[in-house]
C-alpha cells in the first residue's frame, strides 16, 4: 500500500506534495516522488528511503506550477529503487501517474506494450498503466477517454491520480484503494487519507469504486462502468487530534499508549451508547474477521461471547476466510474488526459474507473508510488517529467494545446474575485509572526492557482469556524491534515449543491470580528446569511468582474477563522499550506500513 497525494490550486506546490505527502508516509516509507506540471513541462523529484531524508536530498524549488502529484511507497513489485518509485511517466514525459495497489495483469499488459515499442524504466506494475494511456492516447487524442480506455485493459485494485502536460488539471480514478477530494478556496486535493489535506480544508468527499473525477476548475465525478455523472456529497471531516502532533513524547507509538485511558473512556461512552442503537436479526452463528493486531482482539472477544453469551465464536483470518468459500447464510452475524477499516484482505472479506448474505458488523476506528460504508452496523471505537505502525490504543478499543458488546447481550440471558455483571461493569468504568497506575511503573518495565536486548529470540505464553494476548504481545515485539518473537499458549509448550528453550530463549509469561494461575506455575517450571530466563506479568501481591520468574512485572488484580485490556498495557511498553534501546524506528518500522490496502 502506499500514499498518494495531489494538488491542483494557487499555491506553490512543491512544498505543499512534501508537506502533504510526509504525513502520509505511516502508510509506506520506502521512497517518495513528485512530479508538477509548469509551463506544459512535467518536472519529477524522485528519493530513496524516508521523507525526512528525501526531503533534504530532493530540489524541492524544482517543483513549480500549480498541479502536482506526489507518492509514498511500500514495494509491492519490484525492490526500493529510485526507477521503482512513483511517478511513473510515459515514454514521450508528457504523462505523470502515482499509483497505491497492485495490477494483477500487469505482465501480459507489458509484453504486449513492450512489442509496440515503450520502453520501461521500472519493475513496477504500476509502469504498465502510463504505457497504456500513452498508447491509447495514440488513437483517441482525448486524455480522458484515453485514461477510460486504458483502465478497462486492467485487472486488479488501483487509485490513481494523472497528469498530462496539455491537460489544465488531474485525473482521478479508484477501485479498492481509497482516496478522497479535497475541496479547498480555489484548490483541490486528492489523497489516500483526510490527514493530509486537513490544515486547508476539512470539506471532501470520497471517490468510490469505479468512479473517474475530472479537476481543472470544478470537480466532474462519472462513474466509468455505468457511464453516468455521479454527484458526490460533500462531508464535513473532523479529525480530532490530528494536529496535536508528539507532544512531549518521543514516538507516536509512546503517546498513544500513554492515551490509553482516554481513549477507552471514550470509547466506552460511544459504545455503550451504540449498543442500544444495534437491533440484530436472529442468527445462529457468529464469525468474525480480521488481520494482525485486530484478528488478537477477535480471538480474545471469543472467549467473550463464549464466557457471556455461551455463543461459539469462528475466529478467522480475512485472508484465509475470504478464499475459503466459507459456510455463510444469512443466520449468520459476521463481524469485522479494523482499525483502518481499509485493509483489503478484511475488506474483501466482508464482501463476501455480504454476497452470502450474512449481517455485518464491524469494529472500526476511522469513520469515514470504506468497511464503515460497506457495513450493516458499525461500532465507531474512539481511539483517534493512530500515527504508529504498532497499534495499541485501538486494539485495547476493540477489546473493550467486544468485551462490552457480549456484557450488553448477555444482560438479556438468564445465565448471569445482575450483581456479576455490574461487577464487571463497574471494573471497566475504573479501567482507565487501573491502567494509569500500570502506565506510572513504566521505569520497572524499561529496566527489565534493558536486560533483554541481546536476545534473538522469546517466547510470549498465556493461558486461557490471555493466549490471545501473549500472540499479540508477541506481535508489539517483533514487529518493532525485529527480534523473532512468537506468542504460544503456555500449556502448549511441552508438546514441542520447550524444545526451543535454553538461556537464549528467554519467556514472557503472562502469569495473572486468575483460574489458571497454578496451571501457569507448572508450565513456568517446566521452562526454568530447562534453564530458560522468565519474566512474569503477574498480580499485584504476588510473592509466590518470585520462585519462577526472574524478572516480574505487576499489574493490579481484575477480574480474569477484563484482565486482557490491562495484561498487554505493559507488553506495549516492554515492546517499545527494547525497540527504543535498539535504536529501531520505532513508529515506522521497516518493510511496514499502517495501513495494508493490498493482498
Ligand atoms: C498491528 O500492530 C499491525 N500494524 C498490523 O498487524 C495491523 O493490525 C493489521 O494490518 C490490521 O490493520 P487494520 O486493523 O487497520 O485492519
Amino acid at each position: 500500500m502506499c500514499g498518494i497525494f495531489g494538488y491542483k490550486g494557487n499555491k506553490d506546490t512543491g512544498a505543499l506534495l512534501v508537506e502533504g505527502i510526509t504525513k502520509l508516509d505511516y502508510r509506506g516509507y520506502d521512497s517518495a516522488g513528485f512530479a508538477t506540471l509548469d509551463k506544459g513541462k512535467i518536472h519529477v523529484e524522485k528519493g530513496v528511503g524516508k521523507m525526512k531524508e528525501i526531503s533534504k536530498k530532493i530540489n524541492v524549488k524544482k517543483l513549480k506550477g500549480k498541479i502536482g502529484i506526489a507518492h509514498t511507497r511500500w514495494s509491492t513489485h519490484g525492490k526500493v529503487t529510485l526507477e521503482n518509485s512513483h511517478p511513473h511517466m510515459s515514454c514521450d514525459g508528457k504523462i505523470a501517474l502515482v499509483h497505491n495497489g497492485i495490477i494483477d495483469n500487469y505482465q501480459v499488459l507489458k509484453e504486449r506494450l513492450l512489442k509496440k515499442g515503450h520502453t520501461f524504466t521500472s519493475e513496477t506494475d504500476t509502469e504498465v498503466i502510463v504505457h497504456l494511456i500513452e498508447d491509447e492516447m495514440k488513437k483517441v487524442k482525448d486524455f480522458k477517454k484515453s485514461v477510460i480506455k486504458a483502465l478497462e485493459q486492467l485487472k486488479g485494485m488501483y487509485a490513481l491520480v494523472i497528469i498530462h502536460q496539455d491537460y489544465d488539471g488531474m485525473i482521478v480514478v479508484r477501485r479498492g484503494s481509497p482516496l478522497l477530494v479535497g475541496l479547498g478556496e480555489k484548490e483541490f486535493f486528492v489523497s489516500s487519507d483526510v490527514i493530509s489535506f486537513l490544515p486547508y480544508t476539512n470539506k471532501a468527499f470520497v471517490i468510490d469504486d469505479n468512479e473517474l473525477a475530472s479537476i481543472t476548475t470544478k470537480v466532474e465525478v462519472e462513474n466509468i462502468v455505468e457511464g453516468k455523472k455521479v454527484k458526490k456529497k460533500i462531508q464535513k471531516f473532523n479529525i480530532k487530534g490530528i494536529q496535536s502532533g508528539l507532544g512531549n513524547f518521543q514516538h507516536f507509538m509512546l503517546k498513544e499508549i500513554y492515551e490509553q485511558p482516554e481513549t477507552l473512556r471514550k470509547t466506552y461512552a460511544k459504545i455503550s451508547s451504540q449498543l442500544k442503537q444495534l437491533h440484530l436479526k436472529p442468527f445462529n452463528r457468529v464469525v468474525t474477521v480480521a488481520c494482525g493486531t485486530a484478528y488478537y482482539a477477535t480471538l480474545t472477544g471469543s472467549y467473550f461471547f463464549e464466557k457471556f453469551l455461551r455463543l461459539p465464536v469462528d475466529v478467522e483470518y480475512a485472508s484465509e476466510f475470504r478464499y475459503k468459500n466459507p459456510v455463510i447464510d444469512d443466520k449468520t452475524l459476521v463481524i469485522a474488526v479494523s482499525q483502518s477499516g481499509e485493509t483489503a484482505d478484511t475488506l474483501e472479506a466482508v464482501r463476501e459474507a455480504k454476497k452470502k448474505g450474512a449481517f455485518i458488523v464491524s469494529i472500526c476506528n476511522v469513520a469515514h473508510s470504506t468497511m464503515v460504508r460497506e457495513s450493516d452496523f458499525t461500532f465507531h471505537t474512539q481511539a483517534g488517529v493512530e500515527i504508529g505502525v504498532a497499534s495499541t490504543k485501538a486494539f485495547t478499543s476493540q477489546l473493550l467494545t467486544l468485551l462490552l458488546f457480549a456484557l450488553y447481550f448477555a444482560k438479556f440471558k438468564d445465565e448471569h446474575n445482575r450483581e456479576q455483571l455490574v461487577m464487571y461493569t463497574n471494573e471497566l468504568l475504573g479501567l482507565s485509572d487501573t491502567i494509569k497506575k500500570v502506565l506510572s511503573g513504566f521505569s520497572d518495565i524499561e529496566k527489565i526492557a534493558a536486560k533483554f536486548t541481546h536476545y534473538k529470540h522469546a517466547l510470549f505464553l498465556g493461558r486461557g482469556f490471555l493466549y490471545p494476548i501473549a500472540l499479540e504481545g508477541a506481535l508489539k515485539l517483533k514487529e518493532i524491534s525485529y527480534i523473532h518473537a512468537e506468542g504460544q499458549s503456555a500449556a502448549e509448550l511441552k508438546h514441542g515449543p520447550i524444545a526451543l528453550i535454553d538461556k537464549d530463549m528467554p519467556c514472557i509469561f503472562i502469569a495473572l491470580k486468575d483460574k489458571l494461575y497454578e496451571k501457569v506455575l507448572i508450565n513456568m517450571e517446566e521452562v526454568k528446569a530447562r534453564g530458560g530466563k522468565i519474566i512474569a506479568i503477574a498480580t499485584e501481591g504476588d510473592t509466590e511468582i518470585k520462585k519462577f520468574a526472574d524478572e516480574v512485572i505487576y499489574i493490579p488484580h481484575v477480574s480474569e474477563e477484563v484482565s486482557p485490556l490491562l495484561a498487554i498495557i505493559p507488553l506495549q511498553l516492554f515492546a517499545y522499550f527494547v525497540a527504543l534501546r535498539k535504536g529501531c524506528d520505532i513508529d515506522k518500522p521497516r518493510n511496514l506500513a499502517k495501513v495494508v490496502t493490498v493482498e
